[in-house]
């Protein structure tokens, strides 16, 4: 459906503005409209005083509510592990071993490929209802493969992480400390112009990942360079992955599986800067426990959800998925999942234009087939969720 250049959108059964007031921050409308002009919202208010645009359209009683803004994804990369999981639902155990076997596929893909295959991954993303997707390398892990995923990666996305620091490549076995030399030098001087974001999958748990203190230094430099900082962190175990990014102000650290009461504590001082971002697709998919979402929002940490999409610990790009999943296994109310799916992993990447419906942000919008937002979690699996535009 195209939006422009102005259109009224009428007969909304429920508009979830995400505006912080009513009911889990969702500012839900009802009988309300909203005008698009040339891609922005030019209005939002009741049904009856809304103005003339030059295009009308009836929702027929659907619900509308902001994009998805899915905060965390991989999606560069080429190459299949279902093999891996089929060994993960009949036992096996995950430790990011498997990394390796995406890396050698993608470092040989070409250029053309792997455009083709994030291009088909998020057009997957917005049909079901995600506007906005933060992309990561790191299945690259040579200077030239780093670089080239996020220049691909940012012909998608404003939102594009360096992750040259997603494990020690299997060729570097042995050579940690030379390998740490590169991703902080010439890897990441090569990637800085193409990122906005610098990520490290800090977790002791795993022998492939990297301990706090090479973690440190990876977020350093990569401040040094100019670059936001985000963090894989206790996601394998109990580790220091969230008192790291708290202590260099990261804005997001990602999984929070595996927490003590300081980590909590630690994550609501912080809770202005650093949002802890919940992958229940990753726990779904290597047959983990779930992070306890009720016990971070009741002490008062900001959450949000994503999906991790990724060939090793979750292969889905549905933030429905991961919304019917924090409600039914994370303890959150389905508008709690909502407003941390919208606004709460917009504000995991510092914006606060998109994730919310208000006049002069983007028109990214996601419409239901369905009259609520409770809907996503009801009918789980049902695809009822597509991006408006
Ligand atoms: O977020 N934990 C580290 N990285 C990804 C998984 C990568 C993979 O197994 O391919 C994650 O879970
Ligand atoms: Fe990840």
């Amino acid at each position: 459906m195209t939006l422009e250049p102005s259109t009224v959108l009428t007969g909304i059964g429920e508009l979830v503005t995400c505006d912080g007031t009513g009911e889990a921050g969702l500012g839900l409308r009802h009988d309300a409209a909203v005008v698009v002009e040339d891609g922005r919202i030019a209005w939002v208010g009741d049904f009856a005083s809304a103005p003339d645009a030059d295009r009308r359209v009836d929702l027929a009683g659907r619900a509308v509510l902001p994009g998805f803004v899915d905060s965390h994804s991989h999606l560069v990369f080429d190459g299949d592990r279902s093999a891996e999981f089929a060994a993960r639902m009949t036992g096996e155990r995950y430790d990011g071993g498997g990394i390796g076997v995406s890396v050698a596929a993608t470092r040989a893909a070409s250029d053309d490929r792997l455009r083709e295959l994030v291009a088909g991954r998020v057009a997957e993303m917005r049909d079901q209802g995600t506007t906005t997707v933060e992309i990561k390398s790191g299945y690259g892990l040579t200077v030239e493969d780093e670089a080239r995923s996020l220049r691909i990666a940012s012909e998608f996305t404003t939102e594009t992480t360096f992750l040259g620091a997603h494990v020690v490549p299997p060729e570097a076995r042995g050579g940690r400390a030379a390998y740490l030399e590169l991703v902080t030098g010439p890897m990441l001087q090569a990637c800085a112009p193409h990122a906005k974001w610098a990520d490290v999958f800090c977790e002791p748990n795993s022998p492939h990942a990297f301990t706090q203190d090479e973690s440190r230094a990876v977020l350093s430099a990569a401040r040094d360079a100019g670059l936001g900082l985000r963090v894989h962190g206790n996601q394998l175990g109990h580790g220091p992955g969230v008192q790291l990014a708290v202590e260099v102000g990261a804005a997001s650290v990602d999984h929070c599986t595996f927490l003590s009461d300081a980590d909590v504590e630690a994550l609501v001082g912080a809770a202005d800067t650093t949002v802890a971002t919940l992958l229940p697709g990753v726990e779904f998919s290597t047959r983990s426990t779930y992070p306890d979402a009720r016990r971070l929002i009741d002490a008062g940490v900001s959450v949000a959800l994503a999906t991790d999409c990724n060939p090793g610990t979750c292969y889905s790009s549905s933030m429905p998925f991961v919304i019917a999943l924090a409600v039914r296994e994370m303890g959150m109310t389905p508008g709690e999942a909502v407003w941390a799916a919208t606004a709460g992993s917009a504000k995991a990447l510092r914006r606060t234009d998109i994730g919310r419906i208000a006049v002069g942000g983007p028109a990214d919008l996601a419409v239901l087939e369905a009259p609520s937002h409770l809907h996503l979690a009801y009918r789980a699996g049902v695809p009822i969720a597509r991006a408006l535009t």
